[in-house]
């Protein structure tokens, strides 16, 4: 997927706000050395660096790297596939913020997250959970069937794992799983009802790739108009997230 990292910086600033708690899993110890998988446009990598790690952020987008390096030159940032990278030196721990559901091959990223850390090395981060963004999805199934652009409700592209899926993973790549849990965090969009296919727009455009152009307005606002009595509450438009929190030792 491209991805527009100027409009990511400007309307979808949640994704690395909501993240900053995440950070908290991480504890972060002066001198550490840290990874961070999928740094996107690099705020949270620099808050890393600012509690006293020595950081390198990853990501698969060449834009969101591209826009990491111009908003933070100080710090080192490199395109690489979460489910397939090597570094010559280990890390102490590797972070992860709101990437994973993006990447299928959760056996590959926790394969190369294994090989990264030092022995005792921390995996800890924040995913999108089972049933992420379920009524998105649904309302999008219905209103790509009505048009005849979907043929069932099968439409999800993302990797969302229920806790017990992703411990299991990650205690079979040989890591020892302290913490998980899964919780609903309903998320505010900016722009208010426009939010909604603002959203789609900026995540969602493999959904609508049938969808010609001069359709896709009608289709979004169609989507809208089905959320509206889950979604909007007094003006404001909400995505209904579930989110996947992990911290994971390397054994
Ligand atoms: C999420 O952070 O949960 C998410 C973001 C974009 C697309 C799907 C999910």
């Amino acid at each position: 997927m491209k991805w527009n990292a100027e409009l990511y910086d400007d309307k979808h600033a949640f994704v690395f706000q909501y993240g900053e708690s995440v950070l908290e899993l991480l504890v972060v110890k002066a001198g550490e050395r840290i990874l961070d998988l999928g740094c996107g446009t690099g705020h949270l990598t620099k808050k890393i660096q600012q509690q006293g790690a020595e950081v390198i952020g990853i990501d698969a987008s060449p834009e969101m790297v591209a826009q990491a390096k111009e908003n933070y030159p100080e710090l080192d940032f490199i395109v690489a596939n979460g489910a397939d990278f090597s570094f010559d030196e280990p890390f102490d721990a590797v972070f992860t913020n709101a990437t994973l559901h993006w990447i299928h091959d959760a056996d590959g990223v926790i394969k190369s997250v294994y090989k990264a850390l030092k022995p005792g090395g921390r995996f800890a981060g924040e995913f999108g959970g089972k049933g992420n963004v379920q009524l998105l999805l649904a309302a999008t199934a219905t209103v790509l069937k009505k048009y005849g652009y979907a043929k069932d409700n099968n439409i999800n592209p993302w990797y969302y794992p229920s806790t017990a899926e992703y411990a299991t993973k990650l205690e079979a790549g040989g890591f020892r799983v302290t913490f998980a849990t899964h919780f609903d965090r309903s998320t505010l969009l900016q722009d208010g009802r426009d939010g909604m296919a603002k959203w789609f727009n900026m995540f969602g455009s493999s959904i609508f790739k049938g969808v010609p152009a001069t359709e896709l307005p009608q289709v979004l606002n169609e989507i809208t108009d089905l959320l509206q009595p889950t979604n909007e509450v007094d003006g404001q438009w909400y995505a209904d997230y579930k989110r996947l929190r992990f911290i994971a030792i390397k054994e």
